[in-house]
């Protein structure tokens, strides 16, 4: 009989990881038995708000003493690769906060690790589990807006400013994983320009141009240095258009059955003149539940079925391949650069 409940443990417990404590631990079928980070004041929170859980200032220490199925990565990314190949190693599954890693070189040894060892490996992309973009992704999929000519994302917000990675890594992480989950797709080529006023060599924003399969271009503007929180996408098709505003209170899609039209000019044959076509606003219905904690009973399943297809490490590595050509054009001032196929 296949397993049923799973010991999980968080390993880094700042800002994020508490809540992935919170919603493993509403699951019946999900023990949360302990929690590391390299912080005693960070370590000792949770430990009060949990008693009851192992608690661990190193990593390696939790990983050979604690008994648990799988853990959950929570801590700054650049500790991400260490870690999470640690964990791989001594057989644990892996749940690893956006993005997977650094570099591709990291990446593609990661996913080879984990399907070597026969353990799951899954990013925390959370907008996968947004019922709002699961919504959008229904609409691509049944071809409801036409052909897709444009998606523009907004991130903004003031903070959280990141010691370890600029905001390309941090927020944008998360359109790219839209964009590629929406499209089905990775992107072509990428040209980015960005900014570092707070911390040399870290940008504070920046505004990415990705260009997808059939001449779909996207684009994204991310900053931590911007008065306003946004998180809005905006799709372009040739039937219809939408706007998805994440903090949005009426819903959180706007679809607007808007367009273009070619009117023939019947004095000058073969010539035409393109037309706004106006019609209905229309809200759908979007049911509310927490993102991070489908996710979360997504990675349960997961394990009970040993086997992941959302969100895996492959497609996390994809992010970080496209994330790894954007600071590249950034650091060429904008140049475009080709992504390279996946292996
Ligand atoms: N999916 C989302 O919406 C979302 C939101 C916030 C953060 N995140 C991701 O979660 C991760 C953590 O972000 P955060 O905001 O909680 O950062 P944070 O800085 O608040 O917390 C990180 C914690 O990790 C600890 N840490 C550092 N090095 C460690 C190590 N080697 N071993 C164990 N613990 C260590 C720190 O002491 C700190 O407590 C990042 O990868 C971030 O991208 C995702």
């Amino acid at each position: 009989m296949s397993q049923t409940t799973f010991n999980i443990a968080v390993i880094g417990c700042g800002h994020w990881g508490p809540n992935h404590i919170r919603t493993f631990a509403s699951f019946p079928e999900a023990k949360v038995v302990a929690a590391a980070d390299v912080s005693r004041p960070n370590l000792e929170r949770v430990g009060k708000a949990y008693p009851g859980l192992m608690l661990f200032d190193d990593h390696r220490r939790l990983l050979a003493e604690a008994d648990t199925h799988a853990v959950v990565v929570s801590s700054p990314t650049s500790t991400h690769y260490t870690i999470v190949r640690d964990a791989l190693l001594v057989d644990k599954h892996v749940l690893v906060e956006k993005p997977l890693c650094r570099t591709s070189a990291e990446g593609e040894e990661l996913v080879a690790l984990a399907a070597e060892r026969g353990r799951l490996l899954m990013v925390g992309q959370v907008f996968l589990f947004n019922r709002g973009i699961l919504k959008l992704k229904e609409y691509l999929q049944f071809g409801d807006l036409g052909r897709i000519y444009t998606i523009v994302s907004t991130r903004t917000n003031l903070g959280p400013i990141r010691k370890d990675v600029n905001a390309v890594y941090d927020l944008a992480s998360h359109d790219i994983a839209i964009f590629d989950f929406l499209t089905g797709d990775t992107p072509l080529e990428v040209s980015a320009s960005g900014a570092a006023y707070l911390q040399p060599g870290i940008e504070d924003l920046a505004f990415i141009t990705l260009r997808y399969p059939n001449d779909l271009l996207a684009h994204v503007h991310v900053s931590w240095l911007n008065p306003r929180k946004v998180r809005e996408i905006t799709i372009v098709g040739d039937k219809k258009m939408l706007v998805w505003d994440d903090l949005a209170t009426v819903g959180p899609i706007c679809i607007y059955d808007k367009g273009v039209v070619r009117e023939p000019y019947y004095e000058d044959y073969g010539q035409f003149q393109l037309l706004a076509r106006e019609g209905d606003i229309s809200i759908p219905r979007v049911p509310l539940e927490e993102p991070l904690k489908a996710q979360a009973r997504y990675f349960l399943e997961s394990l009970r079925r040993g086997k992941l297809t959302v969100s895996d490490g492959k497609s996390g590595l994809a992010v970080v391949r496209t994330l790894e050509a954007i600071q590249s054009s950034l650091a060429q001032r904008g140049a475009p650069v080709t992504i390279g196929a996946a292996a």
